[in-house]
């Protein structure tokens, strides 16, 4: 047993619910020492992360690092490639981001991409100037006779994206120029040094042909197998879990989401008697989710998963509460209260916890790490801020590496119900958030109700995996209608869905006039209590998603 086992360690209560994953440590990867990595260093390219999606697209593993990742760091991971990302500066800013110019001498091919070729050439001795034109948007490239292995199998002439203020004005010795724009240098090559760079931006939809660029430098120069598929992933994940956890054991918090069950499931194959899941019906949950997600996951899959039905606990600590943030800073207290009650009756009858599992994933490690400095954004995935510090568990985050549709790859080739991993993002503090105003028993099970409506309608149109959230929110505003003879007065309905990337921004969906039609139909007539459906039309910004 670990020193640092968790045996019941009672702290000050902390509330803190909206919290941050984000790890300082720099996202390696864990799982296997013969993974072959591509490390794509960041100059701060709003397209950096799109670079490693389209290489780990070709089941090679790619990891950004910050550009000024120290050269030690980059060699530890044994690349086989390196990709020099774009980014918004010019080379001669007095800020402007550098890298190690070693890692152009290391002898492991290089790819440089906007700004990554601008400094390939100003770092090897050449020269970078201001461009009379600035190229931004679609562009046409001739690719030059005899032009190198990157363009292998492409046609003569190709569709890119330009985006670049910057350009290379004299190459360094060695380099030669393999394909131009009408008015610009579009790509350089020196195969003795084994260095590639492109002004356009291949990673991106406008420049279509863009995969098969990647392609012929992930396989044709670096030569690398692709052998990085789910199943590989699973495989390495759990033989290093179980060498991790040895015969310790392990506590995971369950949200019923994808990446908390899909890290649970992880950890499950690799050493399933050691591990508790430990589910919590806050009172807030939508319709039936607290049986749902248990017949989804232990029915079917297996892992132990304590259910713990504490809604009346939740209920009254929001009992009388209106204000949005005193209701968060409530459920999250109480939460982490029901946990560490449960952790402890674990510890006890295990002889001592010593590990947690997280669903982090890979943009929230990497948005920490990068030239652009930590996000703004804060992530909110499980409700257990503060806990491993204060229960001294060590972290377990098994999906750190991965972006969230390689998180339902792995979940997918682990036999994991679809109805689990094509799951929208569900909010912490759930129903408490979409209904305005004191959240009561009655409210939570109108809302239950019109949000079940709203989702199985949204679902029977098709919708459901297309639309990042679609939801009801009940509005504690009365109103007057009329039904048969009678007349009624009873609360309002919203109705909201949304498109987004990421949560960050979102626009409202467009739903056909007849699936808003059934919703509303549907609502008035079976919840007995809300009279009146009102459809959200506000993007974010200036709105938010949820309403609180
Ligand atoms: P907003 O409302 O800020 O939501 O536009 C952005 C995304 O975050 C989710 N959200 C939360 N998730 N705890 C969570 O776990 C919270 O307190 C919380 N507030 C908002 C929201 O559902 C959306 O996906």
């Amino acid at each position: 047993m670990v020193q640092a086992a968790y045996h019941g360690v009672q702290s000050a209560p902390i509330h803190m619910w909206k919290w941050r994953l984000y790890s300082s440590a720099r996202p390696l990867p864990h799982y296997s020492v013969d993974t072959q990595t591509i490390v794509i260093l960041d100059f701060g390219s709003q397209y950096t992360q799109l670079i490693a999606r389209r290489i780990r697209e070709l089941n090679v593993f790619s990891v950004v690092l910050p550009c000024t990742a120290p050269l030690s760091e980059i060699e530890s991971l044994h690349p086989v490639g390196i990709v020099l990302s774009g980014g918004p500066s010019s080379i001669y800013d007095a800020d402007a981001p550098a890298s190690d110019p070693q890692v152009l001498a290391l002898g492991v091919p290089v790819l440089g991409i906007c700004y990554g070729l601008h400094f390939i050439v100003h770092h090897l001795g050449g020269k970078v100037r201001s461009a009379p034109r600035r190229e931004y948007g679609h562009a046409e490239v001739c690719v030059e006779d005899g032009a190198t292995r990157l363009f292998a199998d492409l046609p003569a002439t190709l569709q890119v994206w330009m985006s670049h203020g910057d350009e290379a004005l004299e190459l360094p010795a060695g380099f030669h120029r393999t394909a131009v724009t009408s008015n610009a240098l579009a790509a350089i090559a020196d195969e003795q040094r084994r260095i590639w760079a492109v002004q356009f931006h291949p990673e991106v939809h406008h420049t279509p042909l863009g995969p098969q660029l990647l392609r012929n430098f992930v396989f044709g120069i670096c030569a690398a197998r692709g052998d990085w598929t789910p199943a590989h992933f699973i495989e390495s994940t759990v033989a290093s879990i179980r060498e991790k956890v040895g015969k310790d054991h392990v506590i995971c918090g369950l949200s019923g989401g994808v990446d908390s069950s899909v890290a649970a499931m992880l950890v499950h194959k690799a050493i399933a008697g050691q591990l508790t899941c430990i589910f919590v019906n806050n009172g807030v949950l939508r319709k039936n989710e607290f049986q749902t997600v248990q017949q989804n996951l232990r029915d079917k899959l297996g892992p132990q998963i304590v259910a713990v039905n504490a809604s009346a606990r939740f209920l009254a600590q929001l009992a009388g509460v209106t204000d949005p943030e005193t209701k968060r800073k409530r459920i999250g207290a109480e939460f982490i209260a029901v946990f560490e009650e449960e952790a402890r009756r674990i510890a006890r009858q295990t002889g001592g916890v010593d590990w947690l599992v997280q669903g982090t994933l890979y943009p929230d490690v990497i948005e920490s790490s990068s030239v652009k400095g930590p996000s703004q954004t804060i992530k909110s995935h499980h409700n257990v801020g503060g806990l491993p510090e204060r229960m001294k568990l060590k972290l377990i985050e098994p999906l750190r590496d991965l972006f969230k549709d390689e998180v339902r790859r792995i979940g997918r080739d682990m036999g994991m119900p679809e109805e689990i991993l094509s799951r929208q993002p569900f909010p912490g503090p759930g129903l408490a958030v979409r209904i305005l105003g004191e959240v009561t028993p009655e409210r939570v099970a109108l809302l239950q109700e019109a949000d079940d409506i709203v989702v199985s309608e949204i679902r029977a149109a098709g919708l459901y995996t297309k639309i990042w959230q679609s939801f009801a929110v009940l509005l504690p505003v009365m109103s007057v209608g009329v039904m048969g003879d009678q007349r009624t007065y009873a609360y309002t309905a919203g109705v909201r869905a949304v498109h987004s990337e990421d949560g960050m921004t979102a626009d409202w969906v467009q739903l056909p006039p007849e699936v808003l039609q059934r919703i509303s139909n549907r609502i008035v007539n079976e919840v007995r209590g809300i009279n009146r459906v009102v459809y959200d039309i506000t993007s974010k910004p200036p709105g938010t998603i949820e309403w609180e």
